[in-house]
């Protein structure tokens, strides 16, 4: 649709940044914290790019009042970024730790006292150790009970201060990687283990939201889902069938939980053909239909494209519901699509596609299926920074990127979206999970060689800057 003339962003849209404890925070044995199971997988040798992992990671927690400050300079609306489970409850359950608790609160009073909203992901992978060992961690049902008592403290900790709260971060991500791929801990592989791990997911940020509204909590609460629309490669229309599949299989068998309560009925059928549909007991349904989060978060980066697969094609033996694409390998799921190249969308030099329209086309869809408003809760540009001799960090390939996705939102906006914020990623560079300090997303550099020895001295790029004009125009001058 072509517009006459697009809307302004509303008044008090929400200009943000986002990150996650275990990707900047570092003091990973102090006050009290607990192990994750990250850190403990960094530690495998081999897992991640010459074996960087979060002990220091951008020294968050020492240095959150400069952050904040950098951020009350942009201008930033809010700023999104999730509790480590480990400083609440070091054994994932049991006695709260103070120390944990106040870390937050400071980090909140600070935000608030510069005019920015914090926006409070409860979970962001690093599942407590304790709980991986004690039963398994997202593979017991015991974990419903402990995520939402968890939930709950920090609820009533936080009340009337923190007015936006995302429940889980990219469950089709952390379940995937996690359970299929053996990317993630506990490094498994195994589609069955998956959707059964995924469906108990459900049950928790179920169970986490409905919790949240008996507490009458003052805010909106909703997860974020990691939504990569499906394309398929042309108008034949078994490739357009294959798009289908991918978007039932990739998208709403996750959406529809989230805002409906119900599962995809064609991908559902298929995962029973494949024996590997998940367990559901007697009042489970009933639970999921029971929750209405407030708005759907969405971490959006690319987007995928579809061809046919037959049942003994691309993928046999391995199968991939993640949407993960390699340079030069191809994925699929047979029986339903395959993964193919986009030959109309540029590349980032770290071969994700950049597709700024598929965020008005996943806005659009979000907005049709569901009529729900939405959080950007992430999007940017990883790449390879450059400090200059005199300390610039040029970065107008991000300043393009980020532009055009913001062109795209109001462009959604005008369609009809009702489109909460944006949350960048991120607002410092931070630890890639796997990938080490060598993919940069931030508008602000930190000094960081692999070997975590630099000085983390905090540099503002050229995108900072531009990012800062955006929110002062309200989107204006983007
Ligand atoms: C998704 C995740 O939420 C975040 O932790 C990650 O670093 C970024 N996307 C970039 O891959």
């Amino acid at each position: 649709m072509f517009h006459k003339q697009l809307k302004d962003f509303p008044k008090d849209f929400l200009w943000g940044s986002a990150s996650a404890a275990y990707q900047v925070e570092g003091a990973w044995q102090e006050d009290g914290k607990g192990a994750s199971v990250w850190d403990d997988f960094v530690r495998i040798p081999g897992k991640t790019f010459k074996g960087t992992n979060g002990d220091v990671a951008v020294d968050h927690y020492h240095r959150f009042k400069e952050d904040v400050a950098l951020m009350k300079e942009q201008g930033l609306k809010t700023y999104r970024f999730s509790v480590a489970w480990t400083r609440i409850f070091p054994e994932g359950r049991g006695e709260v730790n103070q120390a944990g608790l106040d870390f937050y609160l400071a980090l909140i009073d600070e935000l608030l006292a510069a005019g920015i909203e914090p926006m409070v992901t409860l979970y962001h992978w690093d599942l407590p150790k304790a709980l991986q060992e004690a039963y398994g961690g997202w593979e017991s049902r015991q974990i419903i009970e402990d995520f939402t008592n968890y939930a709950a403290t920090l609820f009533e900790a936080f009340r009337g201060k923190v007015k936006y709260w995302v429940s889980l971060n990219e469950q089709n991500v952390f379940t995937s990687l996690g359970y299929l791929l053996a990317a993630h801990p506990p490094g498994v592989t195994d589609p069955k283990r998956m959707y059964e791990v995924n469906h108990i997911a459900n049950l928790a940020n179920a169970s986490v939201i409905n919790t949240f509204h008996e507490m009458e909590i003052p805010g909106k609460i909703g997860p974020s889902f990691a939504y990569t629309p499906n394309y398929p490669i042309n108008s034949d229309p078994k490739n357009i069938l294959a798009a289908e599949n991918a978007e039932d299989l990739m998208a709403h068998y996750w959406m529809d939980v989230y805002l409906w309560g119900e599962y995809p009925i064609a991908a559902m059928n298929f995962l029973k053909e494949q024996g590997i549909a998940p367990t559901i007991e007697p009042g489970d349904m009933e639970l999921l239909r029971s929750a209405k989060p407030d708005f759907l978060g969405i971490n959006y980066y690319q987007t995928a494209t579809n061809a046919a697969n037959p049942l003994d094609g691309v993928g046999a033996g391995k199968m991939n519901t993640t949407g993960e694409k390699g340079s030069s390998e191809e994925t699929g799921t047979p029986g339903m699509f395959k993964k193919v190249e986009n030959p109309f969308v540029d590349r980032t030099n770290w071969d994700w596609e950049i597709d700024p329209q598929g965020l008005r086309v996943a806005l659009r869809r979000i907005t049709s299926r569901y009529r729900i408003p939405v959080m950007i809760t992430e999007n940017g540009l990883g790449e390879y920074d450059k400090l200059t001799d005199d300390h610039q960090i040029h970065d107008q390939y991000r300043i393009d990127y980020l532009s055009s996705h913001v062109h795209a939102i109001k462009e959604a906006i005008s369609d009809g979206a009702e489109v909460l914020g944006y949350c960048t990623w991120s607002f410092t560079d931070l630890l890639s999970w796997l990938n080490g300090y060598q993919k940069r997303y931030g508008f602000v550099y930190i000094d960081q060689d692999e070997n975590q020895d630099g000085s983390l001295t905090r540099y503002k790029k050229d995108s900072f800057y531009w990012y800062q004009e955006v929110i002062k125009t309200n989107g204006q001058n983007s």
